[in-house]
């Protein structure tokens, strides 16, 4: 500590003003930052135009006079970044993390003379900074009462947002409005059409023990950070030191180019312990049955999660080529009013009829991996009081996979009513991530914390919800829904969307799809652990020749490229298999349809057979939902695709190197 404090304050006199560009490693992102009249700011610019002008830095403190009044400049650190790194699962195989850096020591001239620093990283595809702490003799903790970030963006721009503090977290349908009718806070990624014709995406990387990062207009009109508060109104209570998480501005030349920023990834550390074990997972699940009706999860006669129903569906696996099998309603809680049973939910006694140790052997000798499940209705001190020795029960018969769901619109802890993405939400998410990993356990969260890059440093975090998923479909879900999802939600990180539903006419349960379209979504959504949603008979029998795609499908990719893209209209994308030469494309378009011309010129030299899945000319995803037409022919790299997106429909392509 001492040694550094003599660095800090050993060289020249601290400055009173200060302004300096910090620029991307090719030049044409900078971030100008500031110290005048005692306060710190920060705007952006790319190719010199502004994409947020000057905005304020800083701190409010509860019981403590605020951080940002009264700052000096001790000194500044730069340094380059130019490094790549693999992930165990993920859209691109290889990344690279390079990005020009300064940090700014800063000091308070007066009062308890308090030090903090704030890193500023500048990536060719946009600009991150967070505030760091350093303890100090008369500042060792703090109470947050408002972090003062802005982003001052031009308030003509179009945002893509979310509704914050509601009771179904994440899962709305999205608006689309001018940045100046933002009227209460918005979650992120906020992605924002800007009137100069790039797109910015506004999110947070490395949230650890703080509250989450919502958005609102502040009293000077300016887009700002809004953290989500405790119950009784603070927003963090931190030991210091403390890094706050990064503040990220993801910068686009349009839309499209946003889908592959790699930043969020990139800012948060690599992992410090072996995950090689990780591995993706496709699977089927007793779950789409309870959605129609069919089963139930609690017990009875139609109850779900019986033994006969679980060795069922392994058979079915087996023959599907499908890696996993999810049982829900397996344990002792779901009888009567499962919502209001969350306080005394049992995760180590199956339900009667559910012989867990049987089913367990069975799927071992036939090579399928169970997927358990905790649904702990958001209540945390029930859950956490069981989490090690439940995850070690799952542990004991050989599960490896876990989605715990977090349904109730607060999380109940200490006998309190908290936000789920509060800094008591985010603590918790945590601790079960790193018991999970000590168990060798990978994720499916639902009801989750919202994605900010922590995957790369606990790989076994899969895939996650968070959005809107198909469960809202009968009703509760636009066609341009899947349209906004890869340029706002997707942005955060992998989603389990639950895809590949075939019973879309169904009366329960009717889904506003086409059948290419559920293919189409393996592709366009990336998640760590993909699920064949729907029950098994729909894929051997009715709609067998479709159900190809989705066991030839990978999971983990080699690489993704970003084919076309309009926010809210249209988007397909190319991804190569993990490790393979094949190549996978998928698009989806809203309730007008779409035409493609998909051009082939992303694939290496050679012949590929093209497996294409496509709407046939009468599909639509209110009629003729079913048509579908599966061809194949050989294509090369010169070669183009021409294919229809009927109205709230889409397509998938597999293209197998022949030669
Ligand atoms: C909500 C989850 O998103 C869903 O997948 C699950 O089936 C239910 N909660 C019950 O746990």
């Amino acid at each position: 500590m001492f040694k550094f404090f003599r660095w800090l304050f050993g060289r020249k006199k601290p400055l009173l003003e200060y302004k300096t560009e910090i620029a991307s490693p090719d030049g044409r992102t900078v971030c100008e930052v500031q110290l005048k009249n005692g306060q710190v700011f920060y705007a952006v610019y790319k190719d010199k135009k502004v994409v947020i002008r000057e905005s304020h830095l800083g701190m409010n403190l509860r019981g403590d006079n605020p951080l940002y009044n009264g700052l000096m400049l001790v000194r500044t650190l730069s340094r380059t970044m130019d490094d790549t790194w693999e992930t165990i699962v993920g859209e691109e195989k290889i990344i690279r993390n390079n990005y020009n850096e300064t940090a700014l020591y800063l000091a308070e001239s007066g009062g308890k003379k308090r030090l903090f620093t704030m890193r500023f990283r500048v990536f060719d595809t946009g600009v991150a900074f967070r505030y760091e702490i350093p303890p100090q003799p008369e500042f060792q903790r703090l109470v947050l009462a408002d972090e003062l970030t802005e982003f001052n963006v031009d308030a003509n721009g179009y945002a893509w947002h979310i509704p914050a503090y509601q009771p179904d977290r994440y899962e709305y349908n999205y608006s689309r409005s001018p940045v100046y009718e933002l009227s209460s806070s918005v979650h992120t990624p906020l992605t924002i059409e800007t009137p100069v014709g790039y797109a910015i995406s506004i999110h947070e990387a490395a949230l650890y023990n703080y509250g989450s990062m919502t958005i609102k207009l502040n009293q000077k009109n300016v887009l700002a950070a809004d953290i989500t508060p405790l119950s009784d109104g603070a927003k963090a209570y931190v030991e210091l030191p403390f890094n706050t998480p990064w503040r990220v501005i993801m910068v686009g030349d349009n839309a499209l180019d946003l889908t592959t920023n790699r930043m969020i990834l990139n800012l948060n550390e690599p992992p410090k312990e072996d995950f090689s074990w990780v591995k993706p997972l496709k699977f089927m699940g007793i779950w789409w049955a309870m959605y129609v009706g069919e089963w139930t999860w609690a017990e009875g006669e139609r109850h779900g999660a019986t033994t006969e129903h679980a060795i069922e569906y392994i058979d079915a696996c087996k023959r599907l080529g499908i890696d996993g099998l999810l049982v829900e309603g397996w344990n002792n809680g779901w009888n009567g009013d499962w919502l209001k049973n969350g306080p005394t939910n049992d995760f180590m006694h199956p339900a009667k009829g559910f012989d867990i140790e049987r089913v367990a052997k069975y799927a071992k000798d036939n090579d399928i991996e169970l997927v358990g499940h905790h649904e702990t209705v958001g209540y945390i001190d029930n859950y956490e009081k069981q989490l090690d020795e439940a995850y070690q029960y799952y542990e004991n018969y050989g599960i490896h996979y876990v989605k715990p769901g977090y349904a109730g619109a607060w999380m109940t802890i200490q006998g309190r009513k908290e936000y789920h993405h509060s800094q008591l939400g985010v603590l918790h998410y945590q601790k079960a991530l790193e018991l999970a990993a000590k168990h060798h356990i990978m994720l499916d969260v639902h009801e989750p914390i919202k994605g900010t890059g922590l995957e790369r440093t606990w790989p076994n975090l899969l895939t996650r919800e968070g959005a809107r998923g198909q469960e809202y479909e009968g009703g509760a879900l636009s066609p341009s829904h899947a349209t906004i999802l890869p340029f706002t939600r997707l942005l955060s990180g992998g989603m389990d969307y639950t895809s590949g539903i075939f019973d879309v006419t169904n009366g329960t349960k009717r889904i506003a799809t086409t059948l290419a379209r559920q293919l189409a979504y393996y592709v366009t959504i990336f998640s760590g652990m993909q699920m064949a949603s729907d029950r098994p008979r729909f894929y051997e029998t009715e709609q067998k020749e479709a159900f190809k795609f989705i066991r030839d499908v990978p999971v983990s990719w080699e690489r993704t490229v970003p084919i076309l893209g309009v926010i809210g209209q249209y988007y397909v994308v190319a991804r190569q298999g993990r490790d393979t030469e094949d190549w996978f494309v998928g698009g989806v378009t809203n309730e007008e349809g779409h035409r493609v011309r998909l051009n082939l010129d992303f694939l290496a030299d050679g012949i590929y057979e093209a497996e294409i899945y496509r709407d046939g000319d009468d599909a639509h995803y209110r009629e003729n939902q079913l048509s579908i037409i599966i061809e194949t022919r050989k294509v090369g790299r010169m070669d183009n695709l021409d294919i229809f997106m009927a109205p709230g429909g889409g397509f998938a392509v597999r293209l197998k190197k022949v030669q």
